[in-house]
C-alpha cells in the first residue's frame, strides 16, 4: 500500500523513511516555491519573447527552439538566485539545511505532440533515477512552472519500489555521461545519441498521476519508478526539479531498497550543502562509488 501524503506535517526524518519505503508527498505552493516559479517564468518568458512559451513550439523552427533551450536551461540551472531559493524551499519543508545537500535545480521542457523529444528536451522513458547513478538516499522535488493537466505531467508506479524491473542501466556510467553531456544541447536529431536507461519490460497501463499546483512539490525517492508523460496536451510543459540527500542517512547507509540497479559511478560529487555549498566528504562519497572512472569525468563543469 502506497501512502500519498498531502501537506503533511511529518518531521523530515519520518518523511525520508516513508519516501524510501515508496510513499509520496505532495505540498501546496509555498512562499519560496512561488518565488522559484516566478524566477523561472521571468527567465523563460524573456527567452521566448515575443512568443508565449507554452505555444512557442508552433511558431519556431525546431533547430532554433533547441538552440534557445540550450542557452536558457544552463542559465537557469546555474543562476545564483536558484541556490538561495532551493535552501528556502528545503527549510519550508522542514529539512535541516546543515544536513541537507542539493544538486543544482534542473529546468525541463516537454513539448506537445512529439515536436522536440530528444537531446536537450529528451522525454525520459519509465525509469528510476538510481539507474542514472543517483544514490539510494536521494529524494527528488518536482514542480510545474505553468499549470499542468493529467496529460502533460508525470507518471508513477509506486508498487515497484521493492520489486525489480528489467532495465538497461548496466549501459550507464556517470563519468562517461559527464564526458558527453556538454554536447547534449546540440542533440536534436537522434534519440540514440543520449544514453537514457529505462525499463525493458512492459509496465502496467495503470499509473499514478498528480495534477499539482505551480510552486507546490511532488516529493519522491529517486528509486521510485516514474516517467514523463508523452505530452499530448497541445502545450509545452515546463517543470523544475531538484534532488537532495541527507548526510546522516548517507553515513548510516539508509535509503530506498536497491533491487535492480546496474549502473556504475555516483552523482554524489554534484551535491552541495544548503547552507554554504560545501561538498560531501570524498571518503563518504567513495563508499557509494563503484570506482569505475576509466577515461570519464568525475564532475561535469559547464563551460562559460
Ligand atoms: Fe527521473
Amino acid at each position: 500500500m502506497t501512502g500519498v501524503w498531502i501537506d503533511s506535517t511529518h518531521a523530515d526524518d519520518v518523511r525520508r523513511a516513508r519516501l524510501y519505503g515508496g510513499d509520496l508527498y505532495i505540498s501546496s505552493a509555498s512562499r519560496a516555491g512561488r518565488a522559484l516559479i516566478e524566477h523561472a517564468r521571468a527567465m523563460i518568458e524573456e527567452a521566448f519573447a515575443p512568443h508565449d512559451p507554452e505555444t512557442a513550439q508552433y511558431h519556431m523552427a525546431v533547430g532554433d527552439y533547441a538552440a534557445l533551450l540550450g542557452r536558457l536551461k544552463p542559465a537557469f540551472i546555474h543562476h545564483p538566485r536558484c541556490k538561495e531559493l532551493l535552501r528556502a524551499v528545503i527549510e519550508e519543508h522542514g529539512a535541516d539545511p546543515e544536513k541537507t545537500y542539493f544538486d543544482v535545480p534542473k529546468l525541463r521542457s516537454s513539448t506537445s505532440d512529439g515536436y522536440l523529444t530528444t537531446g536537450i528536451a529528451l522525454a525520459f522513458p519509465p525509469h528510476r533515477d538510481t539507474w542514472y547513478s543517483a544514490p539510494q538516499a536521494q529524494i527528488n522535488f518536482w514542480t510545474p512552472v505553468y499549470d499542468i493537466t493529467a496529460d502533460n505531467g508525470m507518471s508513477f508506479w509506486p508498487g515497484y519500489i521493492d520489486k525489480p524491473v528489467a532495465n538497461n542501466s548496466g549501459t550507464y556510467n556517470y563519468y562517461q555521461w559527464n564526458k558527453t553531456r556538454a554536447n547534449t544541447a546540440a542533440m536534436i536529431g537522434d534519440a540514440n545519441t543520449r544514453i537514457a536507461p529505462g525499463a525493458t519490460e512492459p509496465l502496467p497501463k495503470e499509473d499514478l498521476r498528480f495534477v499539482t499546483g505551480c510552486g507546490g512539490f511532488t516529493i519522491f525517492a529517486a528509486a521510485q519508478l516514474h516517467a514523463s508523460l508523452a505530452n499530448t496536451s497541445g502545450k509545452t510543459r515546463f517543470s523544475i526539479d531538484f534532488r537532495v540527500v541527507n548526510v546522516d542517512d548517507l553515513v548510516a547507509g539508509l535509503g530506498a531498497p536497491n533491487v535492480d540497479v546496474k549502473c556504475t559511478g555516483t552523482a554524489l560529487r554534484d551535491f552541495m550543502r544548503a547552507t554554504d555549498q560545501a561538498r560531501l566528504p570524498e571518503d563518504l562519497i567513495r563508499r557509494y562509488d563503484s570506482g569505475e572512472v576509466g577515461d570519464g569525468v568525475l564532475v561535469y563543469e559547464p563551460a562559460g
